[in-house]
C-alpha cells in the first residue's frame, strides 16, 4: 500500500490500521532524511501550504512548519489574533480568501470540535486537522504511536494508559482511536468528573486509582489539565489532584517494572507531573517532539499524492 484511504487528514477514526502504518512507516525514512547534515528533501517543491492557527499552539505549529520547509514546500502562516477575524470574517470567507492565493494545502488548528471537517465539506483544498477542540488531534496521536513503536518495537499488545483530564482532550481520543487501531490495550486513569460519559463505548479500560493504572501498563502518557476549558470546578484544588493523579518520582520509582513517560506538551510542572520525572531517563518526552517533525513530513507528503 503506497497511498491514504483519505483525502484529508481531519481525525484518526477516519484512517484505516494501514493508513496509520504507511504513515509511520513512511515517517522512518523522514526521521532519517531530517538527521542528515542537509535536512531537506524536494519532495513538496511547488505545494503551497497554509498553517491557520486559531488557537494557541509551541509544538504543532512550529512542527508543521519545519515539516513543510523540510519538504520544500512554500509556507503562509496565519494567525487569528492578529487577522481580519478580529473585524468579523467567517472561517470560510477567510480560508476561502487564502486558497484564492493558490495554496494546495491548509494546516488548522481551531477551538471548535468539528472545524476541520466543516472545512472540509465547503473547500477544494487538502486540509490536515492540527486539532480541533476536545475532538481530535490526529497528527499528536500519530507521534505518540510512532515513539512507542520506536522505543518498544511494537505496539500491538502493549498496555498504554492515558492518564488525567481525559473530558477535555484532543489527545486523548485521537490516541484511543490509534493505539486500538494498532492491536494496543488502552486504559484511561483520572477523576471521575474528568472522564467523558460515554467512556466505556470507546472499548478502553476506566480506572481512578493512579497507582493500579501504573502498574499494569508499560507507557503512562500524562495528559495536562486544561483550566482553560474548565467552566466549572471538576476537582476540589490543583493540591488535591496532584496528591491523587499526579506523577512523581517516588511514585515512579516504587512500581515493579520500568514504564514509559510521555506527554503531549505543554507540562504543567509540578501539577500532572514532576520536573524529575519529565526530565527522568523514562521520559520520553522530547523524543515524541523531535518525532513530531518526521510524522507530520509523512502526513503532509502522503496527502500530496506524489508517491
Ligand atoms: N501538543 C500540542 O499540541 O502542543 P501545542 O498546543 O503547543 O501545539
Amino acid at each position: 500500500m503506497t497511498k491514504l484511504s483519505t483525502k484529508h487528514l481531519l481525525g484518526i477514526k477516519e484512517l484505516t490500521a494501514d493508513d496509520i502504518n504507511l504513515i509511520l512507516t513512511t515517517a522512518e525514512s523522514f526521521k532519517e532524511v531530517i538527521n542528515r547534515p542537509i535536512k531537506k528533501v524536494p519532495s513538496l517543491r511547488d505545494i503551497t501550504i497554509a498553517n491557520l492557527f486559531f488557537e494557541n499552539s509551541t509544538r504543532t505549529k512550529l512542527s508543521f512548519e519545519l515539516a513543510e520547509k523540510r519538504l520544500s514546500a512554500d509556507v503562509v502562516n496565519f494567525s487569528s489574533a492578529s487577522s481580519s477575524v478580529k473585524k468579523g470574517e467567517t472561517l470560510i470567507d477567510t480560508v476561502n480568501n487564502i486558497l484564492a492565493m493558490k495554496v494546495d494545502m491548509v494546516v488548522m488548528r481551531h477551538p471548535n470540535p468539528g472545524a476541520a471537517v466543516f472545512l472540509s465539506k465547503h473547500i477544494d483544498a487538502k486540509i490536515v486537522n492540527a486539532g480541533d477542540g476536545a475532538h481530535e488531534h490526529p497528527t499528536q496521536a500519530l507521534l505518540d504511536a510512532f515513539s512507542i513503536k520506536e522505543k518498544l518495537g511494537t505496539i500491538k499488545g502493549k498496555k498504554i494508559a492515558i492518564i488525567g483530564d481525559v473530558l477535555h482532550s484532543r489527545v486523548a481520543l485521537s490516541n484511543i482511536f490509534c493505539l486500538q487501531k494498532l492491536g494496543a490495550e488502552v486504559m484511561v486513569c483520572g477523576p471521575t468528573t474528568l472522564m467523558p460519559k460515554y467512556i466505556h463505548s470507546l472499548g478502553v479500560k476506566v480506572e481512578h486509582n493512579l497507582r493500579k493504572a501504573l502498574e499494569w501498563c508499560d507507557v503512562a502518557n500524562m495528559l495536562r489539565i486544561q483550566l482553560e476549558r474548565q467552566d466549572i470546578k471538576y476537582f476540589p484544588s490543583l493540591r488535591e489532584y496532584t496528591m491523587l493523579f499526579g506523577l512523581n518520582k517516588e511514585l515512579l520509582d516504587s512500581l515493579t517494572k520500568k514504564i514509559i513517560v510521555m506527554h503531549p506538551g505543554p507540562i504543567n510542572r509540578g501539577v500532572e507531573i514532576t520536573s524529575d520525572v519529565a526530565d527522568g531517563s523514562q521520559s520520553i518526552i522530547l523524543e515524541q517532539v523531535e518525532n513530531g517533525v518526521a510524522v507530520r513530513m509523512a502526513v503532509l507528503f502522503l496527502l500530496a499524492g506524489r508517491v
